[in-house]
């Protein structure tokens, strides 16, 4: 049986149409369940949409729609985004399914019966935008007076009857179960905040809200609707079957991994494993923050106006593009300014010339100097060939290695340092000069090129699965044989291959 892999992107607020930076979430998470699969995991990859709360609801009342409907179309517009991205979740979840109702209200009961929740009344500070609540001391002030959270969000003084739950009891096991746990957050940087966090003392934290409708219903009191976040955070559970242990995906319990945007690391990483631990749940193997797409400086958000069109991205330069220099451009967990002309340089560098071109060059004297086959790799390698099998060889062992921890950027920096080494080997090599004064050796050069080929293509189908395909195709590398494990067994000598044609045009941007 396949060992199992459970992750998640966060669920999107349906306030507003979706931008880069979900993109970007989203695009992560998948090129991860790709590799899994590739490397032979059984893969469960969710998204979603976090239909509730004050923010959704405000957002329908200025669309002058009813919440339900207006949730709908915009849910719709973010399940569209992801079949368009390329997307390979396993499930959409939205909070506002029957299933998910059922976990939620399932959720708050253990937790009632653990009088881990209790009715209080809440008077504080709450940001409708980040749907937080903040202590006085995190907020500053404008000068009309207007308080401002940390995040840039405008805060409103709340006064209403409230269920607590019991966070500040949470305080040293959630110190000790990070201590026991040092994978559960990253980046460091990310795990030492959350800890520094959690040390200075937890409050209880208000977790229903009376003075709107648009949420789950407490159990046993609907004059209270769940508080989004506790909401929300439950969705990861709901679609493993939560409460039936006999439910088809109940096995995927706890996720491997959620990805986040780092603005959201507190509810993942803090309120999350308090809420499961006071539940009897086990919590999640890991929460990965990752940074922001900026544009001016600032966080693309809709709110500030700066976003990027993901599918404008895409018509003007394909989404296999799209998806290497999102993944590419910046290290994971790091921040991005977001600048055309670097996407373009990425596409022309290092798509079209240094892939590109090695793969056209290979696959055209190999087409033309040995009628169209696969060449054999024959015996007596040279020391050069041996070292650049060898370099190949160990990409899926490295990239495992950098996917485990997230670190895309580096997972693409090591394939090209073979795309690079190979590169310098057909120079050094110059197979088109060994047709006529040694035609054996020019075979073996030609085979260890496609062999270096389809191990570059394997690795990279995660990131560039239709491009990737289109490569293998030309390698002669039938479906079956496209994973990671299939790399031990090398093609048949004088398999036929396809006429050549290039993977990555050049981008020439029009002259205005
Ligand atoms: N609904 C909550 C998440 C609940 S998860 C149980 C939420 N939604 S969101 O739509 O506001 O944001 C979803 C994700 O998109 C977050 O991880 C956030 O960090 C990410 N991004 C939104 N704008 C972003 C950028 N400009 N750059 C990168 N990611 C950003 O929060």
């Amino acid at each position: 049986m396949k060992p199992k892999y459970y992750l998640t992107t966060p669920i999107y607020y349906v306030n507003g149409a979706p931008h880069l930076g979900h993109a970007y979430t989203t695009i992560a998470c998948d090129v991860l369940a790709r590799w899994k699969r590739l490397d032979g995991f059984d893969v469960m990859f969710l998204t979603g949409t976090d239909d509730h709360g004050q923010k959704v609801e405000k957002a329908a009342a200025e669309a002058g729609m009813d919440p339900q409907a207006f949730t709908d179309r915009i849910s719709a517009v973010f399940q569209d985004l992801a079949g368009r991205m390329g997307i390979s979740n396993t499930d959409f979840i939205r909070t506002t399914q029957a299933r998910h109702k059922a976990a939620c209200s399932e959720l708050w009961r253990r937790l009632r019966a653990a009088d881990e929740i209790y009715l209080g009344s809440y008077a504080g500070w709450y940001a409708v935008r980040d749907e937080a609540f903040y202590d006085e001391d995190e907020l500053t002030s404008r000068p009309d007076g207007t308080r401002i959270a940390p995040s840039g969000a405008v805060a409103e003084w709340v006064t209403e009857p409230s269920y607590f739950f019991r966070l500040s009891q949470w305080q040293d096991k959630l110190l000790k179960f990070y201590e026991e746990n040092p994978d559960f957050i990253a980046p460091a940087t990310r795990r030492n905040e959350v800890i520094s966090f959690v040390r200075g003392g937890l409050r209880d934290l208000s977790v229903s809200r009376t003075s709107f409708r648009w949420g789950i219903p407490v159990p046993d009191d609907p004059a209270h609707v769940m508080y989004v976040w506790l909401d929300a955070l439950t969705n990861y559970l709901t679609a493993t079957g939560f409460p039936d242990p006999e439910a088809p995906m109940a096995g995927f319990w706890p996720a491997d991994l959620h990805v986040v945007g780092k603005d959201i690391l507190r509810f993942h990483a803090v309120y999350w494993p308090a809420f499961l631990m006071a539940a009897g749940i086990a919590p999640p193997k890991r929460v990965f923050a990752h940074g922001w797409w900026v544009a001016g400086g600032e966080k693309m958000s809709k709110s500030v106006g700066n976003v990027i069109d993901v599918d404008e991205l895409v018509r003007s330069f394909g989404l296999d593009a799209v998806r290497f220099f999102v993944m590419r451009e910046v290290p994971f967990g790091n921040d991005g300014d977001f600048h055309r002309k670097a996407l373009i340089q990425r596409i022309n560098t290092e798509l079209a010339n240094d892939l590109g071109n090695l793969c056209q060059r290979s696959l055209s004297l190999i087409a033309r100097n040995c009628e169209g086959r696969l060449p054999a790799r024959g015996a007596g390698a040279s020391e050069d060939d041996v070292a650049m099998l060898a370099a190949a060889e160990a990409l899926p062992g490295l990239l495992r290695g950098h996917f485990d921890r997230q670190a895309f950027s580096d997972a693409l920096e090591e394939v090209w340092r073979v795309i690079r080494a190979a590169n310098a080997y057909i120079d050094r090599q110059a197979p088109w000069a060994l047709r006529k004064t040694d035609p054996a050796r020019m075979e073996m050069v030609l085979r260890v090129l496609a062999d270096v080929l389809r191990g570059v293509a394997t690795v990279l189908q995660p990131f560039m699965p239709d491009a990737m395909a289109r490569m293998l195709d030309q390698l002669g590398v039938p479906d079956y044989a496209r994973a990671v494990a299939d790399l031990a067994n090398p093609l048949p000598d004088g398999t036929p291959l396809p006429a050549p044609q290039g993977v990555f045009p050049r981008y020439t941007e029009e002259v205005v």
